[in-house]
């Protein structure tokens, strides 16, 4: 299995370009199948997740012509079926918005069902709730989600829980649905938002996106589109956040610094000193990091991607720290690894209680999920010594080139599968 080996101690120093937004990106491919005509999405992040969706397109009968590893053209004329299987719904929770997408083109859908995740249960109930409020029946037997309808019309929906692939999933049948839908209590993150525009310039009338209540007139069809994602605000705030706890100077690019304003907030309040430009966001660590408090939050609050990899940046600051995860209840598996980096930190439930220590140092560990995956990287980075983490499948999920862009800003990190290139790297680096 790859790892990362990290020598760290090195202040992150120049710049990065921010790639698309996976989680924009993953509902963006789902709706392109919602029309007959050729769909171009550009900026798409070249992950893990993104051509796994892409394959389980292609499996139910889509083309996809790759123009550039950041650009497809998707032509769904030729889709034979509305049944997508186990194998990739196992490898990425998001194939769900397939139901969504065939569910409102084709009035009908088999998607298997979701299993856990690292991160919690992870239930269904609203996106289902949704489906059923537009007058699909959904079975849930064998492991699959069967829904299907005569045909959607739309309805006034309440959304118990603020749920992106919730929001995003019935905003993708609705746009097909027979008249019109009123989403209340809807998520409003970025890329909830960007889905609209998508889906907009596809010929939806999708009105709202990004406020609670997001009203979608349900059109006859769609039509192609050519369509660029926004940039990944939780990879710009990953990057962020490495500068500030290696007590560097990194300009993130490409990015929309509205987008990182709960980020932004919380670096300023640890010491970093910030400069914000139209498209770009400076980040300076200061010599010594202060702590603080912060609690994850629906956007636009702190976002729950975000709380490992200020965790691990709390863990190195003056002080006494409190991080309260209110959106997953079991998101603080990575702290028994940063842990055995030296770090002080206390979980109660769905808090951690972090005391500030001096330094962590290197040792050998192993990413539980994406985000924390990319959060031990940084603690690697900032610590003394070598650390080596294994399990960075689950970083490249979502990390476009992760360590090129690491080394160009000066980090020394590099993927390893042997012990010998691990000695390699040891006496490369020194
Ligand atoms: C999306 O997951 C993201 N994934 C997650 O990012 C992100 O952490 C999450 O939104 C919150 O921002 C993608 O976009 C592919 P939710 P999603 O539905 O849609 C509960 C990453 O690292 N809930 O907003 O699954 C749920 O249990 C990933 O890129 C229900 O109770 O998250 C959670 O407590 C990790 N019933 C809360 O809502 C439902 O039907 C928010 O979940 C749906 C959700």
């Amino acid at each position: 299995m790859e790892q990362y080996i990290v020598k760290g101690g090195v202040p992150l120093v120049g710049e990065v370009e921010i790639s698309g937004a996976k989680n924009a990106a993953l509902a963006i491919v789902a709706a392109a199948i919602m029309t007959d005509d050729k769909v171009v999405i550009d900026n798409l992040p070249d992950v893990r997740d993104i051509n796994v969706l892409l394959q389980a397109i292609e499996g139910i009968g889509a083309k996809v012509v790759h123009r550039t590893e950041n650009c497809v053209e998707i032509d769904s004329s030729s889709i034979h079926s509305v049944t997508v299987d186990y194998e990739y719904i196992k490898k990425i929770r998001a194939s769900y918005y397939l139901l969504g997408a065939l569910l409102g083109k084709f009035n009908k859908a088999e998607v298997a069902l979701p299993g856990g995740c690292n991160i919690g249960s992870r239930p269904i109930d609203q996106h289902i709730k949704g489906f059923k409020a537009l007058g699909a029946t959904v079975d849930i037997e064998h492991g699959m989600i069967m829904t299907s309808a005569d045909e959607l019309i739309g309805n006034h929906i309440y959304m118990d829980v603020v749920s992106v692939g919730a929001t995003i999933n019935v905003m993708l049948a609705a746009a097909l649905a027979q008249g019109s839908t009123i989403l209340e209590n809807a998520a409003k993150e970025p890329h909830v938002v960007d889905v609209a525009n998508m889906l907009n310039s596809m010929g939806a009338n999708i009105k709202g996106a990004g406020t609670d209540v997001i009203r979608i007139k349900g059109v006859e069809k769609l039509h192609g589109t050519e369509y660029s994602v926004i940039p990944d605000q939780i990879e710009a705030g990953t990057f962020m956040f490495a500068a500030a706890a290696t007590k560097g100077n990194v300009l993130v690019k490409n990015v929309i610094p509205k987008h990182l304003e709960a980020i932004t907030a919380k670096l300023l309040e640890i010491g970093c000193c910030i400069e914000e430009y139209d498209d770009a966001v400076r980040v300076i660590g200061p010599d010594q990091l202060k702590s603080t408090h912060v609690k994850t939050l629906p956007y636009p609050g702190f976002p729950t991607d975000m709380q490992p990899q200020i965790a691990v940046t709390l863990g190195l600051s003056s002080g006494i720290s409190i991080v309260t995860e209110s959106i997953f209840e079991n998101r603080f598996k990575y702290v028994d690894e940063l842990a055995r980096m030296g770090a002080n930190v206390k979980v109660e439930g769905n808090t951690a209680i972090i005391t500030g220590v001096d330094k962590y140092l290197g040792a050998r560990i192993s990413a539980p999920d994406l985000r924390a995956g990319a959060a031990l990287v940084i603690a690697g980075l900032a610590a003394e010594g070598f650390t080596v983490i294994d399990d960075i499948v689950y970083i490249q999920r979502g990390y476009e080139k992760f360590e090129d862009k690491l080394t160009a800003l000066g980090a020394h990190i590099e993927r390893i599968s042997t012990e010998h290139e691990a000695q390699k790297f040891r006496l490369k680096v020194g």
